[in-house]
C-alpha cells in the first residue's frame, strides 16, 4: 500500500510540475499510515483513488483532510465525489463537529467538487483557501 500511495502522488507531482505536494512524499505517506484515516479505492486490480483525513482533534471535534487523489486514468468518474462523501459520512458518525481542508486557489475542480459537498472558504492564505464543511446541524 505504502508504495501505491507513493507512487499515485508521485505521478500528480508530475503532471502539475511538482505542485501537487511541496514536501518529501515518503515521510508524509508515512505519517499518512499511522495517523490518518486512509480510504482507498481500487478498481481494475489497482488503486484509482484515495481520500485521507485525520480525526485526531477530540477537544475541538475538528477533523482535517489532507488529502484527496484520484489517478488521472480514472478522473472524471465520481471517484473523488464518492471518496469525499464517505469520508464525510465517517467523520459525522465520529461526532466531529466540522471538517477542514486547505485547497490551492488555481485548483478549480477541487474547490467545485468541495463546494458541491457543502464546504465553504473560510479564510484565504497565499497560495491557500481554507475551507471547512460544518457537521453540528447534520443528521
Ligand atoms: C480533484 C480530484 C480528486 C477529483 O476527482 P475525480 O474522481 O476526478 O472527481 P469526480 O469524478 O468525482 O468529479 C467531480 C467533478 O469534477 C468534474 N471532473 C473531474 N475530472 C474531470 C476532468 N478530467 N475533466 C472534466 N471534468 C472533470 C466532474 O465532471 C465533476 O463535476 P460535475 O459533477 O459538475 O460534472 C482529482 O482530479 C485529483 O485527484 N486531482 C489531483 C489531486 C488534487 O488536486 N486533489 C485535491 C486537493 S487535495
Amino acid at each position: 500500500m505504502k508504495q501505491e500511495l507513493i507512487d499515485i502522488i508521485n505521478d500528480q507531482n508530475t503532471v502539475t510540475n511538482g505542485r501537487f505536494i511541496d514536501k518529501p512524499v515518503v515521510p508524509y505517506v508515512e505519517k499518512i499510515l499511522n495517523f490518518a484515516i486512509l480510504v482507498t479505492y481500487h478498481t481494475q486490480g489497482q488503486l484509482a483513488g484515495f481520500i485521507a483525513y485525520y480525526c485526531n482533534d477530540i477537544v475541538s471535534k475538528i477533523a482535517f483532510l489532507t488529502l484527496l487523489c484520484v489517478k488521472p486514468e480514472f478522473a472524471g468518474k465520481g471517484i473523488g465525489q464518492h471518496l469525499l462523501n464517505c469520508s464525510i459520512e465517517d467523520v459525522k458518525s465520529k461526532g466531529f463537529t466540522s471538517f477542514h481542508l486547505e485547497v490551492s486557489k488555481d485548483n478549480q475542480l477541487a474547490i467545485h467538487l468541495y463546494e458541491r459537498a457543502g464546504f465553504e472558504v473560510i479564510s484565504s492564505m497565499d497560495k491557500l483557501f481554507l475551507m471547512k464543511k460544518d457537521l453540528s446541524h447534520e443528521g
